[in-house]
Formats: structure tokens, C-alpha cells, sequence
């Protein structure tokens, strides 16, 4: 009884957790930080603050065939150092700016942008570059939309305008700073530490005359001491600080992952919301808080700016320590100070100048979303851990016996024997192959977790041969097998950044034994995908609980210089060997923990370790949208929270925020209480099927998305502002936002008993209720509307204007549905008109590469007093409009490639294979009156209609629905339906 009690008060307590802030640095306790904050310090108290840096006006030189701007740039702090700076345009308007140390006594790390970047980018020939008198000047774009890239020459600015319109600016603040190498000095030991007193500072003999600058002292740049760590810092101080200004710009979006607001929340400057910049250092972060700057799991350097007039960004290809301040030194205008370990600058400028621009142009850069395989899309099972086979086994029988769809078993880390990883625990596994195969049968998949660390025992085939190979890290002498602590108990890192183990990482996931491959998965199908986990890397003794920041890498190359990379570097190979086991390659599936720009190219990210509570449920959906807007469109959140046992009414808030996301998981920790979905009480379990099978009914709409995305880098989740760049009251909303261009406005209710939502209308059209048909109508204005939000219900609105295409048998697993009939729902706008889009492909091949694919576009429009309601190929609708349809090109020698137009077939094999699919079923929503008829090719169809509210009405009420019954034989066929 006692147990019992205490059982109960455990499940209803709330959820105490706490992150140990002091297992962290904050910028106070990193000394390249504090320098480049100091920096800061003593601009903002010098009125006559000038930045040290120039460009040497006679060592200009634009190229021959005018494609870059290259000149020497000197600092008055060292006169006797050079660095090259050098600036070129994309064939896309997008902007490089690189600068370095030339001939140093060293050499920065100069490579994340050729890890990040999906291939190099074409330079534009159609540049101008003036040199004048102070500044060297690039202007290209129509006119009226010009674009103006100046770089002052003393001191050097960078500055980007439009139309005579500063967008963004490069050390107009004068904070660039680009510590160049230098030889030790011993110090001179002062009188004060003679004498053995605490201040062990060096007094200089001369005053110096670089202090206005850097300050007295030499912080912390041969070594320093964290708590138990010392970090040796053989090359010394390479710190590189620079203000990225919009001086016209209010809102900045981006930088994830950091769990936070959308709009970015200021750090710095008066009654700043945050006294702590944000951070991008790659960490495991035990039990994060759900409000803060504290760097998360990975990180990507873009940044946004945007106003009512303009966006623009930024990709910072840095993949040191990044500390970030942002600020709003004006209503209108923001101010960023970028300081970074190590690293060379290298800053991409995106000219925008809409959000739909942005987009284009970074992944243009990093690559756009790779199309993942569409059962990856539904929704996936996990917990730490399903501990056997046969607990396997009953977990997908539950779901069948409930009938709730799910599509994928996941098993954590308890399955490899010692968690040596690749080696089933046969005691509880005897029969992984089997197991997988009893999941295949009804079409579904598993995905099992292979981590980065190695347990370090010679029976271990895998490590054996990562030894063998040498392509373990090292510690910081270069040659020593580096050793931590991690899940395996004493462990070593395969070293990604050496090619010497991509192939042989490949063999590894070979689920046959091949001649070359000496460890292959036997044990395994290629239904069988993959979860990558503790790659920042996680290293429970190691310092922030990662690897030591003198520790080597191939190239010799420090782990400080390179750490945001390791874990893409990691998901890429998977994913490349996931690839690599069919012949012709299947679409792999590869879940990263820890990530940078250009791991969308790679699979899907989730936000780690959230807590089970409602605050982590709200800040998990503006994560995934700032995540959508840097290019990882593909992620989401642990469904029900990581740690603790969220109570029923708690959990199906969460299944409603998971089925609106991306990536859609549940998982919990180890500890935690068993919460599938099959184990609620009633009505609980019935909403949480019901929600799932929503889910299901919206895959078509969701894959479209991820198509779109997979094209034109998109987001597959929209803030407001990006669909509404105009709209200022919109700009910070990140508690509501649209699916892909479907037109579906989503507001997840993330509070303990609430019955209702206010979803705010950005502008004068009609929003349909998904479940109710209920016509809401917003104002030019913005206007906010009451939604009924009981528990069964999540808050979803269509906007007039919309096709949704959806499925709404209710199957076991998500490739099931591949022949099932499709509904259409038409949701007129006001001027009764709609459009909507449907991709299609057999979702595992690379098959939609050669074309084998359907792209079909719905429209609805009125003539005379007719509403027709027709279908065609998109290719041919586009071509009717003058432009070239776009897809995915699929595969590549890296699993990420970028867009290109693909010309495809309407009758090609695929989609030969689906026609005889069927619309079922036509719902057109907000009919001015009840038709007469409605005919296809002249022969009446079966319909009913309910009156009710028109779509240009004005009024808002249950809206007039028209069902028409079976009315198309092919959802490929072209068609058109008049209803009058
Ligand atoms: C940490 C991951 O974030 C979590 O999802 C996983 O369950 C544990 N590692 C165990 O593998």
C-alpha cells in the first residue's frame, strides 16, 4: 500500500528537475570569451572607439574576369602581421566575405564551410566592382532592386544594401578582431608574485599600446584550468570576434539549437531579456531548462533579420565556441557580436529579400532537406529500451489489437551486448533478424541506435579494427588513442574527419558478408534503420561532457577548431552506409543527435533530452520551427517528454504537438513509466488513436511538404512571418504556424486545462475549422479568433484558398495506405478560388530522381456563375505559367545533393502503378448556393450539400459543404469538375 502511494505521488508530482549549470562554461568562464566581450566593453566606453582594421588601398585586385575582390588587410595593433581578405558574389546574389592570417606563424582552421557547403558555389560573372577613393563597391540586381556590397577601407566595413537601404553591415561597430599566431613570451614574474601574493599579473615595462584593445592582460592564452581540466593551448590565442548590425531590421530569428523564443530575446543592452549570450558549443545537456542561451546539442550559425520592408541573413561558417549577443540598440534596428575560438572568417551574406529568398539562399549553400523515405514521415515508437525481442513483438501487437498506427519499433541502447554496439545481447535479443522481419510483415521498420563511442576491449571486432585502421581520435600529443567515458564504460571515438574510416564505416551496416567487409551486420535487415546519438560528442569524464578541446584530429587539426562538426560528420557516413547496403540504394533513415549546417542532407534531428512538462512542450515547437527555418526541416521532439510521467490530459496535448511536427517520436527515459499509446485509460487512448490516425490521413499533405522543401529549402513548418512578411504583429508569433504551402494553420494547445485558443488571422480571408467546417474570418489588420480547444481537438484551421489532399482509411502502417482512395477538401477564399499540390512517389526509391513521380495541382476557380474544380500535372501547369518545375535530384556521391530541375513524365512508371487510385471523395467548403449540379465530362455526380456561410460572405458560422461521392476514377487522371 505504501509502495502503491508513494507510486502515485511520484506520477502526480510535478517534474523537479534541474540542469547542473556548472558542468557548462558561460562566456565569463572561457577567456577567449571574456576577451571578446571585453572588447565590447571598452567599445561601448570609447566615444572615439575606431576599429584597428584596414584595408592597404594599393594592394587591391579585382580579378580578371571580375568574379572576386582580393586585398591585403592590416590592424594597426600589428602592423608587422597580414591578413587577405577576400570577397566574391554568387550566381545567386549571395556574398562571401573570407579573411585570414597570410603567412602567420600558423594556421587557422579553414574547413567548416567545406564540410557544411553541399557543393561549391558558382561565382557570378555579372558583377561590377568600382574601386574608389575609401571603398571598394559590387553592384548587381535589377534595377529597382539593386544590391550594393561596399567594403570601406578604413576601417574596414562590410556593408550590404538594397536600394540604398542598409541591410547589413560587418564590423560597423568596430569589434572585428582576428588574434593572429605569435611565439609564447615567458613572463616576467612581477614583484608582487616574487614576493608569492595572489596577482600574478605582468606588469608591461612599456605602456602597451594595443591595451585601448585588447586590454593589460594576456587572459588565459597559452592554457587555462576549468575546474578539474586543463586545456593546453599549443598554438595559443586565436580568438575571432565581429558585429554582424541590421541596422533596419527588429526581429532575428535563427542560431538553433537553443531553447528559446523564435524572435530572439536580446542578451546584452539595457533590461537585455538574457544576461548570457547564446552559445554554439555542441553538448549533451542533462535535463536542459526550457528558457535559455545555453548551448544544446548542435548548432547552426544562421541567423535572420527581418522587417516589414526586407529579410536578410547571415551563415557564419564557423565551427568553434560561438558565444552570441544580440541586442536591439533602437526599436527598428539589432546588433549581433559574434565571438568564436578559432577559425577563419568566413561570412556568407544572403540578400533576401524575402524570407522565401533567405531560405533559398542558405540551402542553396548547405543544401535543402533531403526527401526522406516516406514511412519516416509517420509515426515512430520508442523507449528506452524495449528490452527483449519478444517485448518487441508485444508492443506491435498492442498497437494492432487497439488498432493505432505506428510505422516504426525503435530500440535504445540495451540492446548491444555491454553496449557494444552492432552485437545484440543475445540473452534478450536471440533473434534480432527474425524480430525485424516479424515488424516488416505488416510493412513497418525498426530503428536501432548505434553510437559513436567504442567500448575498449580487444573482443570488441569493431574497435579491433577502428585500432587497426588508426582512425581513433587522439589526444593532444598527436599520437596516443584518445580514452573517455561513456555508455560503454572506457571507450575511444572513431575519428570521422579521417577518410580512412568511411569506407570502412560503410562495411559495417552491410547486412551480408562481403569479401572486404570483416564486421558486417549479418545480424540485421535492411529494414533495419539507424539512430545516432551521443555524437557532440557526448563523454560523461571529459570536460562540459565532451572531448578535450586540445585532443587531435586528422590533419592534425585541435578538437576546438572543428567540434560542431563532429556530429554531422558522424550522421553523414551513416547515412551513407544506411545508403550503400541495396544495389539500387533505398532512401536511408539516420536520427542525429547532435548536428551543423548541412545535416539536413543527412536525415532527421529531435530535440534531446526535454522534460515531461508543459514548458518543455511549448518551447519543443519553437525549437522545430527555428530548426525548419536554418534548413532542418526534418525534426521534432520527444512525444510525452524525456524524463518524467506526464499525466494523460499532458500526454495527448503532446501527441497533438508530435503529430503537427516534422518528425513525429515518442520516446521516454529508461526510468519512466511504459506510456504507449495502447496503455491509456479511455477516452484517452480513443483521442490518442484518433490523433495518430490524423496524422496518417495527412501524410500526403505533409510528404508534398517535404518535397516542396526538398526543392526550394522551404521550411516544412511556417512562422507567421514567413508566410506574412508584412504583417508586423505576426513577426514574433511562435506558438502557431502553417504546414508547408498547404494552407493549414495549426495552434497545439500546450496548457494544463485549457478549453479553448486564441489563433490570431493575419489577414481579410476566410479560415475554415478542419473538424467543424466553422468559417473564421480574419481582418487586414491581423485579428485574433476564439477556437474551441477540448482535448479531443487540436486548434486547426484551413485558410481559404486551399486543396488538401488526405487518406482517410485508417490503416496499421503508413505504406498500407499506398493504394487507399484519396478526399480532397476545397476551401474557398473569398474570391472563391483555391489551389493545392499533391506529390507522390513510391516514398523509399531514388526512383522520383529519373522522374518515376506524380506533382499534381488542384485549383478551384470561379467562371461565371460556375465553380470549377479541376486537376492537372503540375509540369503542365507550370509550363502554362511559363516556368520550370523543380524536384529533388536525388541521389549523388554525398547523400545530400542539391536542387535541380528534373523533367519529368506524367505517364511515367509510377505513376502508372497509381492510377487506378481514386478521389473517393470531393468536399468543397464556402459555395455561394447550393449547386444545381455537378458534372464531370457532362454526367451528374452523387453529392449532398449543407448550406451555411459563403467564403466571401464576410460572416463567420458553420460554412456550406458540398460532398460529391466517388467523382474521379484516377487521382492522376486530368479532370476538371463544374458545379453550378
Ligand atoms: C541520450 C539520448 O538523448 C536519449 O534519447 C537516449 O534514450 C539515451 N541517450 C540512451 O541512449
Amino acid at each position: 500500500m505504501r509502495a502503491l502511494s508513494s507510486l502515485l505521488l511520484l506520477a502526480a508530482a510535478p517534474l523537479a528537475l534541474a540542469v547542473k549549470l556548472e558542468d557548462f562554461k558561460t562566456c565569463d568562464k572561457a577567456a577567449f570569451c571574456r576577451r571578446g566581450k571585453a572588447i565590447a566593453q571598452r567599445a561601448g566606453e570609447n566615444p572615439d572607439w575606431k576599429s584597428p582594421y584596414s584595408v592597404d588601398p594599393s594592394s587591391l585586385a579585382i580579378s580578371s574576369d571580375q568574379t572576386s575582390f582580393t586585398a591585403a588587410v592590416k590592424s594597426s595593433l600589428y602592423p608587422e602581421i597580414n591578413f587577405g581578405l577576400d570577397v566574391r558574389v554568387h550566381k545567386d546574389g549571395v556574398v562571401r566575405v573570407r579573411m585570414d592570417e597570410v603567412n602567420g606563424k600558423g594556421k587557422r582552421y579553414d574547413e567548416a564551410a567545406s564540410w557544411a557547403l553541399v557543393a561549391e558555389p558558382e561565382i557570378s560573372k555579372d558583377i561590377r566592382w568600382t574601386v574608389g577613393k575609401k571603398e571598394v563597391r559590387a553592384t548587381y540586381g535589377p534595377k529597382g532592386n539593386k544590391v550594393d556590397v561596399e567594403i570601406a577601407f578604413n576601417p574596414l566595413v562590410v556593408t550590404l544594401s538594397r536600394n540604398g537601404r542598409t541591410e547589413v553591415a560587418l564590423n560597423s561597430l568596430g569589434l572585428m578582431h582576428m588574434e593572429h599566431f605569435r611565439t609564447k613570451e615567458e613572463p616576467q614574474p612581477t614583484p608582487e608574485a616574487v614576493e608569492g601574493e595572489e596577482s600574478a599579473q605582468t606588469v608591461m615595462e612599456v605602456p602597451n599600446p594595443r591595451s585601448w584593445f585588447e586590454g593589460e592582460e594576456e587572459d588565459g592564452y597559452w592554457e587555462e584550468t576549468w575546474k578539474s581540466w586543463t586545456d593546453s593551448k599549443p598554438k595559443g590565442p586565436q580568438m575571432l570576434s565581429m558585429d554582424i548590425s541590421f541596422p533596419n531590421h527588429e526581429h532575428v530569428y535563427g542560431i538553433p539549437q537553443h531553447a528559446t523564443r523564435l524572435s530572439l530575446p536580446t542578451t546584452s543592452g539595457e533590461d537585455s531579456y538574457y544576461n548570457e549570450p547564446y552559445r554554439l558549443w555542441n553538448s549533451d545537456v542533462f535535463e536542459y531548462m526550457a528558457d535559455s542561451t545555453m548551448s544544446l546539442y548542435g548548432s547552426i550559425p544562421v541567423m535572420y533579420a527581418h522587417s516589414k520592408e526586407s529579410t536578410v541573413g547571415i551563415f557564419n561558417a564557423i565551427a568553434s565556441d560561438t558565444f552570441i549577443d544580440v541586442a536591439h540598440p533602437s526599436a527598428h534596428s539589432s546588433y549581433t557580436h559574434w565571438i568564436s575560438e578559432s577559425g577563419i572568417l568566413d561570412i556568407f551574406l544572403l540578400p533576401g529579400p524575402k524570407p522565401a529568398d533567405v531560405f533559398k539562399q542558405y540551402t542553396g549553400l548547405t543544401g535543402t532537406q533531403e526527401l526522406p523515405p516516406h514511412w519516416s514521415i509517420a509515426y515512430h515508437q520508442c523507449r528506452w529500451n524495449y528490452v527483449s525481442s519478444d517485448d518487441v513483438r508485444t508492443v506491435q501487437r498492442r498497437f494492432d489489437e487497439e488498432n493505432i498506427p505506428v510505422d516504426v519499433f525503435w530500440l535504445d541502447i540495451e540492446y548491444a551486448e555491454e553496449h557494444k554496439y552492432f552485437i545484440w545481447d543475445k540473452k534478450n535479443f536471440p533473434d534480432p533478424v527474425d524480430m525485424a522481419n516479424d515488424v516488416s510483415a505488416v510493412a513497418r521498420k525498426m530503428v536501432v541506435i548505434v553510437d559513436p563511442h567504442l567500448k575498449r576491449v580487444q573482443s570488441y571486432p569493431v574497435y579491433k579494427e577502428a585500432q587497426e585502421l588508426d582512425v581513433l581520435a587522439k589526444t593532444k600529443d598527436g599520437q596516443s588513442e584518445y580514452e573517455g567515458w561513456c555508455w560503454s564504460g572506457s571507450s575511444a571515438w572513431v575519428d570521422f574527419f579521417n577518410p580512412a574510416s568511411w569506407e570502412w564505416w560503410k562495411g559495417l551496416f552491410k547486412t551480408s558478408q562481403g569479401s572486404s567487409d570483416k564486421c558486417a551486420w549479418i545480424e540485421s535487415t535492411t529494414d533495419v534503420h539507424i539512430w545516432n546519438d551521443m555524437n557532440e560528442p557526448a563523454i560523461f569524464n571529459g570536460p562540459e561532457i565532451s572531448m578535450p578541446r586540445d585532443n587531435i584530429h586528422y590533419g592534425g587539426w585541435e578538437h576546438r577548431d572543428l567540434h560542431n562538426l563532429n556530429g554531422m560528420l558522424f550522421s553523414n557516413q551513416t547515412s551513407q552506409a544506411v545508403r550503400a547496403r541495396t544495389d539500387p540504394p533505398m532512401r536511408p533513415f539516420v536520427l542525429t543527435r547532435s548536428f551543423f549546417a548541412g545535416s539536413q542532407r543527412f536525415g532527421a534531428m529531435w530535440t534531446g533530452d526535454n522534460l515531461g512538462t508543459w514548458e518543455h512542450m511549448a518551447v519543443g515547437i519553437k525549437m522545430v520551427l527555428s530548426l525548419n527555418l536554418a534548413g532542418f526541416s526534418f525534426s521534432g521532439s520527444d512525444v510525452g517528454g524525456f524524463f518524467g510521467n506526464p499525466e494523460p490530459e499532458m500526454l495527448v496535448r503532446w501527441y497533438h504537438v508530435g503529430a503537427f511536427t516534422p518528425f513525429f517520436r515518442a520516446h521516454a527515459h529508461i526510468d519512466t513509466k511504459r506510456r504507449e499509446p495502447y496503455l491509456l485509460d479511455e477516452p484517452y487512448k480513443s483521442i490518442v488513436r484518433d490523433i495518430l490516425r490524423l496524422r496518417y490521413s495527412m501524410l500526403p499533405i505533409w510528404y508534398t511538404a517535404f518535397h516542396e522543401s526538398s526543392v526550394n529549402g522551404m521550411p516544412v513548418v511556417r512562422p507567421h512571418f514567413v508566410v506574412f512578411p508584412e504583417d508586423e504583429a505576426g513577426f514574433a508569433i511562435d506558438d502557431q504556424y502553417f504546414v508547408g504551402s498547404s494552407g493549414l494553420l495549426v495552434k497545439p494547445v500546450t496548457e494544463k486545462g485549457a478549453t479553448e485558443a486564441q489563433v490570431y488571422l493575419a489577414d481579410d480571408q476566410v479560415y475554415y475549422d478542419y473538424f467543424t467546417s466553422h468559417a473564421y474570418r480574419g481582418a487586414a489588420k491581423g485579428r485574433n479568433v476564439t477556437v474551441p480547444a477540448p482535448l479531443d481537438r487540436v486548434p486547426l484551421l484551413v485558410r481559404g484558398g486551399a486543396v488538401l489532399p488526405t487518406r482517410e482509411r485508417p490503416r496499421r502502417s503508413s505504406p498500407l495506405m499506398r493504394r487507399d482512395p484519396f478526399t480532397l477538401t476545397v476551401a474557398l477564399d473569398t474570391a472563391g478560388a483555391a489551389r493545392g499540390t499533391l506529390y507522390l512517389d513510391d516514398g523509399e526509391s531514388y526512383g522520383h530522381a529519373a522522374g518515376a513521380l506524380v506533382w499534381r495541382e488542384f485549383t478551384a476557380a470561379r467562371r461565371g456563375r460556375a465553380t470549377h474544380v479541376a486537376s492537372a500535372d503540375l509540369a503542365a501547369a507550370a509550363a502554362a505559367h511559363g516556368q520550370a518545375p523543380t524536384a529533388n535530384a536525388g541521389a549523388g556521391a554525398d547523400v545530400g545533393v542539391g536542387t535541380g530541375a528534373v523533367v519529368y513524365d506524367p505517364q511515367n512508371a509510377f505513376a502508372d502503378e497509381v492510377r487506378a487510385v481514386r478521389v473517393e471523395k470531393l468536399v468543397v467548403l464556402g459555395l455561394e448556393r447550393r449547386p444545381g449540379t455537378v458534372t464531370l465530362g457532362g454526367a451528374e455526380l452523387e453529392w449532398e450539400f449543407v448550406p451555411g456561410v459563403a467564403s466571401g460572405a464576410g460572416k463567420e458560422g458553420a460554412a456550406a459543404r458540398l460532398v460529391v461521392k466517388n467523382p474521379v476514377a484516377s487521382i492522376v487522371g486530368d479532370w476538371e469538375i463544374v458545379i453550378q
